[in-house]
């Protein structure tokens, strides 16, 4: 499957929201970060904002939840009608109850491991989740540097899915770039969350493309070299 790339609205206008998101029409989807300024030290926005993404965006919504008690809270995200929402592992009470409820409701539910989370902490429930976000970076704030220390914790997810012969999504968060976006692709991630790689620039629709084409050269040619390997 083509590598999906999911620009992060953090690094877009905050008051020409929908002249930013129409300039994205060509990502998977619009990857939507939510800060309490208490689970991150950062503040962005809540549900009303969400449900106004959700009403002019031209793409799907990646809502990322970087908040304490989602228990609480991701169930209202998924009620805006957004097509996935994730909560943090080190902030959910109850991982499992909460991705069932947000299933139930209708959206992708994923689940988030900050770079020091280890993946004992869900590897027993992986088949409760649509998505796992390896996150890259500290979460908090975009433009920080990608954390290639967090690689083997993507490669172990990738192929403890392969094995158990699940279908979760593999999403990768924070410091995504051209140099970046390679390196993710081939420990296995699929779906790559970019906020100024695109935004940054004057031209997000080409950003994307460029951004898709090195994954999946990336991937390919990994796939090459494991074909290499079994020969
Ligand atoms: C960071 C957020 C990211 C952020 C990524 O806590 O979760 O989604 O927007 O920004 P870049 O791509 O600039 O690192
Ligand atoms: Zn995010």
């Amino acid at each position: 499957m083509t590598a999906r790339i999911n620009p992060s609205i953090l690094s877009a206008d905050f008051v020409n929201m929908e002249a930013a998101l129409a300039t994205i029409a060509t990502a998977d989807s619009v990857h939507v970060d939510v800060m309490d300024n208490h689970f991150v030290p950062n503040l962005t926005f809540g549900l009303q904002m969400v449900g106004r993404i959700q009403d002019v965006s031209p793409v799907p919504l990646d809502v990322h939840l970087m908040i304490d008690d989602p228990d609480r809270w991701a169930p209202e995200y998924a009620a805006t009608g957004a097509a996935g929402v994730t909560f943090h592992a080190e902030a959910a009470a109850d991982a499992v109850e909460l991705a069932r409820e947000l299933r139930a409701r209708g959206a992708r539910a994923g689940i988030s491991l900050k770079p020091g989370t280890h993946i004992e902490t869900i590897v027993d429930d992986l088949a409760e989740f649509d998505l796992v976000l390896v996150m890259t970076v500290e979460p908090g704030f975009g433009g920080q540097s990608f954390m290639p220390e967090v690689m083997p914790k993507l490669r172990s997810l990738a192929h403890i899915r392969e094995r158990r012969g699940l279908a979760f999504d593999l999403q990768v968060d924070g410091g995504i770039s051209t140099d970046t976006i390679g390196i993710a692709a081939a420990a296995g991630a699929d779906v790559f969350v970019a906020g100024s790689a695109v935004f940054g620039g004057d031209d997000p629709a080409a950003r994307i493309a460029e951004l898709r084409r090195l994954a999946d050269d990336a991937r390919a040619e990994e796939s090459r070299s494991a074909g290499r390997l079994a020969e």
